[in-house]
Formats: C-alpha cells, sequence, structure tokens
C-alpha cells in the first residue's frame, strides 16, 4: 500500500532523471536570485542552489522535483487556518526562522502566497504531511497538528544549514519547487534518555527534545529510576528522590525531578508533539528505592547508595505485601503526570530475582498499571512472564542473541505482544562508534554509523508478524554521559539513522544515498552548536 504512493524514490529512479531535476534546480535558482535586489553581501549569494528535496532525514515517502523554488523574503508570511493548533505551528516556524532570516514572518490568517499551514482531510495519517513549494509560496497539508509539525521539521531542512544560526545570516533563504508526500513507517519512533545513572537539568532534557523533534521522533521514553538514582518525586514516598536521588555514578549530587519540573518536561515536549513515555524500572535495578525505604528489603535492612555502574544485584522483595503498596503509589503518582499512554515497567536483568518470582511480581504489577488507565510497556524479559493484554516489548538484544530467546519474544508477538526494536549492537546510543571512542560503553561491541542505520525493523527477528512491529528506539544510557556535549556526541550522527528507520518507507533504504544525506547534517548541528562524531564513514563537507 505504501509503495503505490511512492511515484519517485531511491530505489527505482534513474540517476539521469535526478541529476537533470538537480540541474533544473540549479537554474531556477539563478533566475530567482539575478532579479533579487541587493541585500547583505554574503558568501554564498547569488551561488546557492536550493537544498534538492531528496536531501532530507528521514527520507521522504515520496518526492517529486519541479518547477520554481519559493524564496522567502522580508515579505513573507506564515498563514494558518484559525485553529489554536495550526497557530501553534506556525509560531514554530517563525521562532525557527526569524532569528536566521532577520525577518518579520507575522504568523496570519490573512494575505496570499508566502508559507501556509493548512489542515484538511486526506490521505496523511495521523502524522503525514504534503508540501507543495512553488514560485508563490510554500503549502503543508495535514490531517493533524503533528503532521504539520513533522512537515515544519522538512521544510527546514530544505532551506540552507544557516538558518540554524542564531544571529541574522545572507541567505538566499529558497525552497526548491516541487512536492513531497510523506507519511512514517512506524507509529513508534523513540529515543530513552537514562537520567538515572547520570542526572540531567530540565534544560538538558529540553535540548535532547528539541534535537530529537528535528528527525521527526514521537517519543522520549524517561527512565527515571535505576540502582544510582530516582529521579521523580513521589509525595507518598518522599524520600525516594530525597535521598535516593540524591547520587548518581561516580558519587555527584545526582538530582530529582518535582512534579512541576516532569511537567515542564513533558508539556516542552507535547509543544514538539513528542510524548513522554517514563519508566520505573522493577523489580530489578531498584537499589535506590531499596536504600531509602528499609521496609522494601526482604531483610529490612536498607543497603548503601550506589555509585558504580555493575548491573543485576538488587531485587524489590517479591514476598513483601508492601512491595505491592509501593509500586501501587508509584505508578498511581506517575501515572498522574503523564497524559500519555504508556507506562514503562522495566523488567530487565533482574538476575537477583529468582524466575518464579519475577513471574509473580510481573502478575501483580501488571494490573496495577492498568488499574490507573496505562498500557504496559516492559523490556523483552517481561515475555518470559506472561504480558498483559495489550502490552509491548522493547527488544534490546544483539545479533548474537540466542535463537531460544529470540524466539520466546517471537512467540509473544504471535500471540499479540507489540514490539519497540531497541537491538543494543545497532540502535544503543552509548556503545562506542570504534576503539578510540573517548565516551561510551562496548558490552554490545563497536558501532559506527552504517552498523546503526543498515538494517530493517520490518525484517529483523525471525518468526514476527510484520504487524507486531510497532517501530524502533534509540536508548541512550548514561553511565559515562555526564552533560549535553556528552549526549550529543554519542547521539550525533547514529540518532537520525533510527529515525529513518522509524520513519521512512523500507524501499529508501540505501547506506550509499543514505550517507550523503546525513554529511548535509555536519553544518545544520555545527549551526546549531551539536557536537557529533566526525565518522569517517560520511563524507562530511570540508570545512
Ligand atoms: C538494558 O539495556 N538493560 C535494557
Amino acid at each position: 500500500m505504501k509503495g503505490a504512493r511512492v511515484r519517485r524514490h531511491h530505489g527505482t529512479t534513474p540517476r539521469t532523471t535526478r541529476l537533470l531535476g538537480s540541474l533544473l534546480l540549479v537554474m531556477a535558482a539563478g533566475a530567482v536570485t539575478l532579479g533579487a535586489s541587493p541585500g547583505p553581501a554574503g558568501p554564498d549569494r547569488g551561488t546557492a542552489a536550493p537544498v534538492p528535496l531528496d536531501r532530507v532525514i528521514p527520507a521522504p515517502a515520496s518526492v517529486e522535483p519541479g518547477g520554481s523554488p519559493y524564496r522567502i523574503t522580508e515579505d513573507t508570511r506564515i498563514r494558518v487556518d484559525g485553529s489554536r493548533e495550526t497557530r501553534r505551528v506556525g509560531a514554530y516556524l517563525a521562532d525557527v526562522l526569524r532569528p536566521s532570516t532577520g525577518y518579520r514572518l507575522p504568523v496570519t490568517e490573512h494575505g496570499r502566497g508566502g508559507i501556509r499551514l493548512r489542515l484538511a482531510k486526506g490521505p496523511f495519517g495521523a502524522e503525514g504531511y504534503r508540501l507543495d513549494s512553488g514560485r508563490s509560496g510554500v503549502t503543508l497539508t495535514a490531517a493533524e497538528p503533528a503532521g504539520l509539525f513533522h512537515g515544519v521539521q522538512t521544510l527546514r531542512q530544505l532551506l540552507p544549514a544557516a538558518v540554524e544560526k542564531d544571529s541574522v545570516q545572507p541567505g538566499p533563504w529558497l525552497v526548491a519547487g516541487g512536492t513531497i508526500e510523506d507519511t512514517p513507517r512506524y507509529a513508534w519512533r523513540g529515543a530513552m534518555l537514562d537520567v538515572s545513572r547520570h542526572f540531567f537539568t530540565v534544560d538538558e532534557v529540553k535540548r535532547y527534545i528539541d534535537q530529537l523533534a528535528l528527525y521527526k521522533i514521537n517519543k522520549l521514553h524517561l527512565h527515571l529510576s535505576d540502582d544510582q538514582g530516582w529521579r521523580i518525586a513521589v509525595d507518598s514516598w518522599p524520600r525516594l528522590a530525597t535521598y535516593g536521588g540524591s547520587t548518581e555514578v561516580g558519587g555527584g549530587p545526582g538530582g530529582y525531578y518535582t512534579k512541576a519540573d516532569y511537567k515542564e518536561i513533558v508539556r516542552h515536549a507535547a509543544s514538539r508533539h513528542l510524548e513522554v513515555v517514563p519508566e520505573i524500572d522493577m523489580p530489578g535495578h531498584t537499589n535506590a528505592a531499596l536504600a531509602s525505604y528499609a521496609e522494601l528489603n526482604c531483610d529490612g535492612v536498607a543497603p548503601p547508595l550506589y555509585t558504580g555502574i555493575a548491573v543485576g544485584f538488587s531485587s524489590l522483595c517479591v514476598g513483601k505485601e508492601i512491595t505491592y503498596d509501593f509500586v501501587d503509589d508509584v505508578v498511581r503518582e506517575l501515572a498522574a503526570l503523564t497524559p500519555g499512554r504508556y507506562l514503562h515497567i522495566g523488567g530487565d536483568e533482574a538476575h537477583s530475582t529468582p524466575h518464579e518470582d519475577y513471574v509473580k511480581f510481573m502478575d501483580r504489577v501488571q494490573p496495577i498499571v492498568a488499574k490507573y488507565g496505562k498500557t504496559v510497556i516492559g523490556w523483552h524479559q517481561l515475555t518470559g512472564a506472561d504480558p498483559a493484554k495489550g502490552a509491548l516489548a522493547q527488544y534490546w538484544g544483539l545479533d548474537g542473541t540466542s535463537g531460544q530467546e529470540k524466539e520466546q519474544v517471537a512467540e509473544a508477538a504471535r500471540n499479540g505482544t507489540g514490539l519497540i526494536l531497541s537491538p543494543a549492537d545497532r540502535s544503543y546510543l552509548d556503545m562506542k562508534y570504534d576503539a578510540n571512542t573517548p565516551l561510551g560503553l562496548s558490552w554490545a561491541g563497536h558501532v559506527e554509523v552504517r552498523r546503526s542505520y543498515d538494517w530493517d525493523p520490518g525484517s529483523y527477528l525471525p518468526g514476527v508478524p510484520a504487524s507486531a512491529v510497532r517501530g524502533v528506539e534509540a536508548p541512550l544510557w548514561t553511565e559515562t554521559l555526564e552533560n549535553s556535549a556528552h549526549l550529543e556526541y554519542m547521539a550525533f550522527p547514529r540518532l537520525p539513522g533510527v529515525a529513518e528507520l522509524g520513519w521512512s518507507p523500507a524501499a529508501t533504504h540505501d547506506w550509499e544515498d543514505y550517507r550523503v544525506r546525513l554529511a548535509a547534517q555536519g553544518p545544520r548541528w555545527d549551526a546549531l552548536g551539536i557536537g557529533y562524531h566526525k565518522s569517517p564513514q560520511v563524507p562530511w563537507p570540508n570545512e
């Protein structure tokens, strides 16, 4: 069905057609620029061709270049319909464009031409959009505001990289002529941030959210608790945050989000059309909770806080009733802070919980999540228990994971459990790129850019029905990462590849084409102040 709408994609387009298209675009750009009024001088003034419509990440489903480019000028308006949501997307676009263009770019319901955002019925789905560009303007059309927002991200990438700078740049600001029709392959395109091993401030999380939005990521999974830190205030168990959150890996001061902080993260994510998925990891990975409340331990003795990086040594006490009072309180308070549908209960690496206890624990805890109106997600070890109806399992195995373990996941998928794919040796953004990478871990091997991009979620796990795969997620664990610069060095340039696997039709998958599109992102990251790994696999433009 998707294939039928792809009128032009990388697998089937003769190179000559694409070259010819590019040449025409260059000529059209030149014509427009020649006729322009004088403006500030700049190195690319008069020579810049617009970015080709297919030089976008994630690759759009369908691209038809043609016609004259649109030029954003001091007279351009951002035209919206009367809805508050459309106006919001328009205001966001204006915020992106104003600093670098220096133009006023009023967001208005009036006038003609310009950049128009419109909601309309059409074959867009919940997140797709259509972009039409020509001499008189650019129109983005979508059925939902999320589609307009994703279309805005495409429009951003069609402008020169300098559009991302926060001071006035010379332009010209051309958008290539033609049409893009685009809709995601998967509804789940996630990124996980571990705020437990090291704590990240609200502003640091917001900065990461803004970067995720660039690539149409729509879920932010926050790993809010682990052995080294509990990061969310819980009124009924206050020491979880005040004591359990008081340190981090290496012994630093840690931290936690007040409920107001957390609401601000959720609000900011929603403004970028991301849903926050909170995770409380249990029954393992719980030392911070066990250290905060002695009564949660089977022996009634609280262990010390933990600042190392071992895993698998802690477990909630499955046989004590207070454990379920605790889980009920935490889930109730967290669900109340969560407008989204999902609550992640971890379930990985419960090496200190006997299997029978693990199954019992999950049988007790999953109904608590349902009682508070949320859908369970667990790491894929949940499939070793009995996943609740509608639950999702997040697969984090390796190419080398045993066939038996993969088969257990596949069987759960055949029985209705949806899958989110996060193979550690592909999508874990904290794995070192190579032996010289100064940050990160290497237990899943080294993961260079090609390895992280070059796999197919649709056929990754044998024996899994295609409909069970809900999408992909790129986890970023932070044992070695302490600040935004660290996060960015590990996420870029791999994050866009996982985003593309989640969004783009399988037919567009082509490493040689992808690496060229990825190279074009480098100057954008420079303009945004994002420091990234200069992978030797990518033909970055000369400095
Ligand atoms: C995991 O990496 N333990 C989910």
